[in-house]
């Protein structure tokens, strides 16, 4: 079964922009739950500009389901993440100007360092997930890394308009998808997922958990969030492994 981990970043940055004590985001996780999520994703910017750490603290207290942190291999928030104790921390590229996770956090680079840092979350019972693009150089650097999750980042194939190019994205996800799960990582997917490209991620076979926030937020300003996180799982419902061959 595919299940779906919401990130509810943007129930904050709507609270943020007016310094307002709302939308509630813990209310907003426990609807998100109740509708059926499996799981509540959020990521603690360096910045700050949407989650704050009493939101990190108050979701773990009250979920029933897991939460996902998200975080850039920063020793501050490493400190955080290992006093909240998530269920899982997925481990992100981070840039200041950046409006959105751009590109996948680059391993082979710095494997050393998140080597590192999934040793000390390991130690606090955390799973680490590492969110890379669908290249084998990557996927084969987590493995050496340590880690037992990688998250594929589907932003490039979800946002191109060019059928061509898209075709050749969706193979990437598909060809690293199958040989991260020949290395025995265990495989999430997220990014730019609403529901008109959810069939085509579908596609990609061995996948665990996709994390959607955007569009399933936007989505709820006209359906109501708990029909927003509905129709999504509905849509998630037929998955078989995405094995088509
Ligand atoms: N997964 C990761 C690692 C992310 O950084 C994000 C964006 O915060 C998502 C999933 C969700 O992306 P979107 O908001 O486009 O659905």
């Amino acid at each position: 079964m595919l299940k779906l981990g919401v990130n509810i970043d943007h129930v904050a940055t709507l609270r943020q922009v007016r310094g307002t004590f709302y939308p509630d985001v813990l209310a907003a996780g426990q609807v998100c739950e109740s509708a059926g999520a499996h799981g509540i994703t959020v990521h603690l910017r360096e910045d700050r500009r949407h989650i704050q750490v009493e939101d990190v603290y108050k979701l773990k207290k009250n979920l029933k389901v897991s939460l996902n942190l998200e975080m850039a291999n920063n020793p501050e928030i490493a400190d955080i993440a290992v006093d909240v104790r998530p269920c899982e921390v997925c481990l992100v590229p981070e840039k200041r100007e950046e409006l959105t996770t751009e590109g996948g956090l680059d391993v082979v680079s710095q494997k050393k360092e998140i080597r590192q840092c999934i040793a000390l979350l390991e130690k606090a019972g955390i799973i680490v997930s590492l969110f890379i693009d669908p290249d084998r150089g990557q996927v084969e650097a987590a493995v050496d890394a340590g880690a037992p999750y990688i998250e594929l980042h589907t932003g490039a194939f979800c946002g191109e308009a060019d059928v061509v190019r898209r075709n050749q994205e969706l193979k990437r996800l598909m060809d690293a998808a199958v040989y991260a799960d020949k290395l025995g990582l265990k495989v999430n997917a997220g990014h730019g997922i609403n529901l008109e490209t959810l069939p085509d991620v579908m596609k990609i076979p061995c996948l665990y958990t996709l994390n959607i926030g955007h569009s399933i937020i936007a989505r709820a300003l006209f359906a109501g969030l708990e029909n927003a996180v509905k129709e999504m799982l509905a849509g998630m419902s037929g998955y078989d492994g995405g094995r088509r061959q």
